[in-house]
């Protein structure tokens, strides 16, 4: 059995009456639909098929206090309220298996080693929104990740969980598996529906969102892998204990994708509202710094987050503290750097990215973020001109809140961030032609 070797908190999580989302991931077998049944799966589905409208469902999820897990936070029930409930269209479910974010892994885990635990999401989520046809879109290179949802979602045909009448509800539910071409920009939820429909990958103008107007202009919802995992807890457990599971407004659990300089990178399931600090120093998470080096920063929700000192890590990890602590939590992906790390060069590797996924549509990002890149570049290398530094500024300030979708944001937050946290070394790159830093390590 092949799985990608992550550490993963399973053991702690099993002992636990509140993590659930990591109870079985180290079960090798946990793949197989018997072992998944025999663990309770695809009880709340038998649940909601034969107890439950689907405004119950939507009820009982938005009670809940469930957000979604792929960066907005955007509360899941109330999305799926928003699907019209007299079109006469079909209607259609996505789960957004894309996970392209840097430093977020979280969703692979789940697809390779509890991929019967999305499968029952997704089928709760279509049941609740009334649709027939639900698809999972697959980051184009996780052929693993893809290869273990269609054996999945073979065994849940063979047992009677997808198809016609199932468990003779008379509902019919299919699945489609669909993987992508690899573009970071395919996770943006209207790029992903174009898609699947066979377009380029380029954002939609919204309004119409795609709750009205989604996959083929019919009312479609999108949901991440974690946030549609964890809605089965929630019906078998009820929206008020998962209410209980973090904080007033941040419910729940939540998987934090730990990498960088730490000693022990890996998922973490913890309840929202877990500190920061933590996560990253203690032995059973992060472990500490690498080499017993000071902290320099931290990214603490994906490479397009804001960046944290180590003044500033003594916080929560849930929607509102990090929000109020100069960041976003994002999709979870906590990035530490030490001491040795030239904040101008990671910035570089960021740009890089950042510039390479731009779809292109509108001009502030395809033109701000290549001007970014050649800029950022020649400051790195140490040949930056005086006043190069407030071009920066000037460039990001205008890409950011001007663009038709999130990504420009995503690129120029955590330069802003850095050009305020550590301007002294961007200018040192300028006076003195070099780095104030000595990096001695080379991620590729
Ligand atoms: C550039 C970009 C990339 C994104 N990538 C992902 C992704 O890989 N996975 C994901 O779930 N959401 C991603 N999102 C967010 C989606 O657009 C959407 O908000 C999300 O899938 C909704 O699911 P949720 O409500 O369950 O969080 C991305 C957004 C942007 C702007
Ligand atoms: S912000 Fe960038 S990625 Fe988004 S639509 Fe504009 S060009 Fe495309």
């Amino acid at each position: 059995m092949f799985y990608s070797p992550v550490r993963t908190n399973a053991a702690e999580v099993a002992q636990s009456n509140r993590l659930h989302l990591f109870r079985y991931v180290e079960d090798p077998e946990q793949v197989k639909v018997e072992k998944f049944e025999e663990h309770g799966g695809y009880v709340a589905w038998k649940k909601v098929l034969a107890e439950m409208e689907p405004s119950q469902v939507i009820e009982e999820v938005k009670n809940s206090g469930l957000r979604g897990r792929g960066g907005a936070g955007f509360p899941t029930g109330l999305k799926w309220s928003f699907v019209p409930k007299d079109s006469p269209k079909p209607r259609y479910l996505c789960c957004n298996a894309d996970e392209s974010e840097p430093g977020t892994c979280k969703d692979r885990v789940l697809m390779e080693r509890d991929p019967h635990a999305i499968i029952e999401g997704m089928a709760i989520a279509s049941y609740a929104i009334g649709c027939h046809q639900m698809f999972i879109y697959i980051r184009g290179e996780f052929a693993h990740c893809a290869d273990c949802m269609e054996k999945a979602m073979k065994e849940a045909y063979e047992h009677g969980h997808l198809g016609k009448n199932i468990h003779g509800s008379g509902f019919d539910l299919d699945m489609i598996v669909h993987t992508g071409g690899g573009a970071y920009i395919c996770g943006e939820e209207t790029s992903l529906l174009n898609s699947i429909e066979g377009e380029r990958g380029m954002s939609r103008i919204r309004p119409p969102f795609p709750a009205i107007e989604g996959l083929y202009s019919c009312p479609t919802i999108v949901n991440n892998v974690e946030s549609l995992a964890s809605v089965p807890h929630i019906i078998n457990h009820g929206a008020g204990w998962y209410k209980s599971l973090g904080t007033e407004k941040s419910c729940g659990s939540k998987i934090f994708s730990l990498s960088g300089h730490v000693k022990q990178p890996g998922n973490y399931e913890v309840e929202l509202g877990f500190s920061l600090k933590k996560l990253i120093y203690d032995k059973d998470y992060g472990g500490g710094i690498l080499g017993d080096k000071k902290l320099k920063g931290v990214i603490p929700g994906g490479s397009s987050t804001p960046f944290l000192t180590p003044d500033m890590i003594d916080i929560k990890l849930d929607y509102e503290s990090l929000v109020e602590g100069g960041s976003m939590l994002g999709s979870g992906a906590v990035i530490v750097f030490h001491e040795d790390t030239c904040i101008v060069w990671v910035i570089k590797r960021l740009i890089r990215f950042y510039r390479h996924e731009s779809c292109g549509k509108c001009t502030p990002c395809r033109e701000g973020t290549a001007w970014l890149e050649e800029l950022i570049n020649r400051i790195e290398a140490g040949r930056g001109k005086p006043g190069d530094v407030e071009k920066v500024e000037e460039i990001c300030g205008n890409i950011l809140g001007h663009t038709v979708c999130p990504l420009g944001d995503a690129a120029v937050m955590p330069i802003l961030s850095t050009l305020k946290l550590w301007r002294d070394e961007w200018q040192y790159h300028i006076d003195h032609g070099k780095c104030m830093v000595k990096t001695d390590f080379e991620f590729k």
